[in-house]
């Protein structure tokens, strides 16, 4: 499969075929480190990493995955490029365009990435928008693969703020890759209409369904649940409203019991808020499933970059 050359905006950008791809090399590249075997693909690449929010994960998957493969990083905070206020995005990514051979963006505004991947001409990698995280949808799916041996018919069900990233990107992922969608939130917090209806036709492809629903009954027989943190970056004014409307929606032993399963996981992008979105009690009982997620986000990513600029 040739994926060269290919930004990764957003999950809706790529086949089914393409993602599974960048599952399976993943999985290859994670084997292959756990044996010490390390690669030369990124050899003479070198990489610009913006990052307008913070980030824990996502800096250090592109950081190691890079380097790991025999390419140079280089970090770019808010602070320290002018994006967006002295410097057009624009020009700024004509200019990294020129030095770089892909660029990693973490940001507020989807338009922002799809700009600097339109200037740059070299591939974009969208490390987080308001909108989508597509790079942690492939670690999240390379997860499953891992518990389950395999995704289509797979039931997961998200809890939790549903109109967010997190959300909109599993929604895109799970419905092209087979896997049924569950969304349990308010109705406040449902995605935007548009793209339920651009992921029911994947799902109609794939032959999956999409639920969103207000009620707690529709965890019952969840392969996996997954949340996420209440309030977004860049949300943090919004704190005490969504505490108030999503307490209900706590992922705790009550709502895995509602499960009526054995053997459900339970799936987080990171960071938590333990006390909110979920228990510290179920968070734990859950952990090494949660960090081998968090530890596929470098596999994932290093498949992302190889696929892309690699040689
Ligand atoms: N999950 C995730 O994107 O984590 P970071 O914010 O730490 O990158
Ligand atoms: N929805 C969260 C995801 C963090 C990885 C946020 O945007 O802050």
């Amino acid at each position: 499969m040739d994926l060269k050359g290919r930004s990764l905006l957003t999950l809706k950008d790529y086949k089914a075929e393409e993602i599974d791809y960048l599952i399976n090399l993943a999985a290859e590249l994670k084997a292959k480190k756990k044996q010490g075997i390390l690669g030369d693909s990124l050899k003479g690449k070198n990489i610009a990493l913006i990052f307008e929010k913070p980030s824990t994960r996502t800096r250090c998957a592109f950081t190691v995955g890079c380097i790991d493969e025999g390419g140079h990083p280089e970090y770019l905070g808010k602070d320290d490029i002018q994006l967006g206020h002295k410097e057009s995005i624009e020009d700024t990514a004509r200019v990294l365009g020129r030095m770089f051979d892909g660029i990693q963006f973490r940001g507020y505004s989807q338009e922002t990435v799809e700009k600097l991947a339109q200037y740059s001409k070299v591939p974009v990698w969208n490390g987080l928008t308001d909108t989508y995280h597509p790079t942690q949808i492939l670690a999240d799916l390379l997860t499953l693969k891992e518990q389950f041996g395999t995704l289509k018919g797979l039931k997961l069900v998200y809890v939790g703020d549903g109109r967010n990233n997190i959300s909109n990107s599993l929604m895109i992922g799970t419905s092209k890759l087979g896997i049924n969608y569950t969304i349990l939130a308010p109705k406040s917090l449902w995605p935007n209409q548009e793209l339920i209806e651009t992921c029911k036709q994947y799902a109609k492809e794939s032959g999956s369904w999409i639920e969103i629903s207000d009620s707690l009954d529709g965890v019952e027989g969840a392969d996996a649940i997954y949340t996420d943190v209440w309030c977004s970056m860049g949300e943090e004014a919004l704190a005490a409203e969504r505490i108030a409307i999503l307490k209900p929606y706590q992922v705790n032993p009550a709502l895995i019991e509602k499960t009526k399963k054995e053997n459900t996981i339970l799936l987080h992008c990171l960071p938590a808020v333990k006390g909110n979105e979920v228990t510290e009690e179920v968070f734990e009982r859950f952990a090494d499933v949660i960090f081998d997620e968090a530890e596929n986000r470098m596999h994932t990513i290093k498949a992302v970059m190889v696929a892309t600029i690699g040689k």
